[in-house]
């Protein structure tokens, strides 16, 4: 059994951070989400991995390598526009062979894994298998209509009046009965092969395609706060280690992770938190939910339920909480009088200034 892993596409829902870094490198917990898919695939014992990558070829290549750190043997498939799902197991046949395969979207992010769901289709082996959960709004997902014997009976891309709150997660199973589906599909309005189609094609031809609910699933669906919510249940389960430097004035408190080369002094953590390497804390307090990732400075601020990215700076500010900050940003007070609020935010940022 292989693995397809897609890892294309440009991330509009989480612009800004997305404006300077694929989405599926958007780290949770300080580690990509791209590292959590790859981790779940070689645990399920499958080592042949294809990713297949877009416009940010490059980035997603520097950080995955040769797959070797993962225990993975990973080949590059490059899909030269993103015309969908389906079109990405078209580009892959060859690389795909006459292997059974997981397909998982590198953006999505499942509680638990996929070991399981693995052995159960390699004893079982339907045609496709599906993996299903309920969300708020299906209007974002393919979504999934069931028969009253418990069979899916229809399946559609993004409805703007769902029949059923039952979305589509982006992890499925396929044997290779999938490539006459794909061939046999037809690009939707939004101009891209769907594989939700190419597996109606097969609900209707008729192959025996299968489902499992989850719960515990997170996809970019534009909203920082379902960001802010899976790093919080990643933290959840964090294993505490503090491996940097604490001095005597501070205070751990929870699941806290400090790497080496992490300094705090004269600081409160509160966790469950994680305090990347190289960063520095001093005379702060970093409240629970919080990933701070490597290299940034934390001086007389407060912080919580907040994700800070690599390099960034929060000096004298109280106090910052549900936020999401990109790589390299400064929060400061304003220095002079009267006191103004002094901005520069890049495209498609998002600010809330208490009144
Ligand atoms: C894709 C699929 C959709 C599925 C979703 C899960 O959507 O088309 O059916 O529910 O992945 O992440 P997209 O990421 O292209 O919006």
């Amino acid at each position: 059994m292989k693995a397809l892993v897609l890892s294309g596409g440009s991330g509009t829902r989480l612009r800004p951070i997305t404006h300077t870094s694929p989405k599926q490198l958007v780290p949770v917990a300080n580690k990509p989400v791209l590292y959590y898919v790859l981790e779940d695939i070689a645990r399920a014992g499958i080592t042949d991995v294809g990713i297949v990558v877009g416009e940010t070829a490059y980035e997603i290549q520097q950080a995955v390598g040769d797959g070797g750190k993962f225990g993975l043997d990973v080949t590059y498939l490059p899909q030269e526009a993103p015309l969908g799902l389906a079109h990405a197991v078209l580009i892959a046949r060859d690389y795909l062979g006459d292997d059974d395969f997981v397909m998982y979207l590198g953006d999505n992010f499942v509680l638990g894994g996929i070991s399981g769901l693995v052995e159960e289709f390699r004893a079982r082996r339907p045609d496709a298998h599906l993996l299903l959960t309920r969300v708020a709004d299906p209007r974002g997902f393919g979504v999934a209509e069931i028969g009253p014997d418990g069979r899916i009976t229809g399946l559609e891309e993004k409805p703007q009046q769902p029949r059923s709150d039952m979305a589509l997660v982006g992890i499925y199973l396929f044997t290779p009965v999938v490539h006459e589906a794909v061939r046999a599909v037809t690009p939707s309005w939004r101009g891209e092969l769907e594989i939700t189609h190419a597996i109606q094609w097969l609900i209707d031809h008729p192959y025996d395609v299968r489902f499992s609910t989850i719960s515990g699933y997170w996809k970019d669906t534009g909203n920082p706060q379902d960001m802010l919510e899976v790093n919080r249940s990643v933290l959840e389960g964090l294993e505490p280690r503090v491996e940097g430097e604490v001095d005597d004035a501070s205070e751990i408190v929870g699941r806290v992770r400090i790497d080496a080369g992490a300094r705090v002094r004269g600081s409160r953590i509160v966790g469950p938190a994680v305090i990347g390497s190289g960063t520095v804390i001093t005379g702060s307090y970093v409240g629970p939910y919080t990933s701070i990732a490597e290299n940034c400075r934390i001086e007389a601020s407060e912080i919580e339920f907040s994700i800070v990215l690599r390099d960034s700076r929060l000096s004298w500010i109280r106090r910052v909480q549900r936020s999401l900050i990109g790589r390299n940003v400064r929060v400061t007070p304003a220095p002079r009088v009267p006191a103004g609020t002094c901005l520069i935010l890049g495209d498609d940022s998002k600010v809330e200034i208490p009144l």
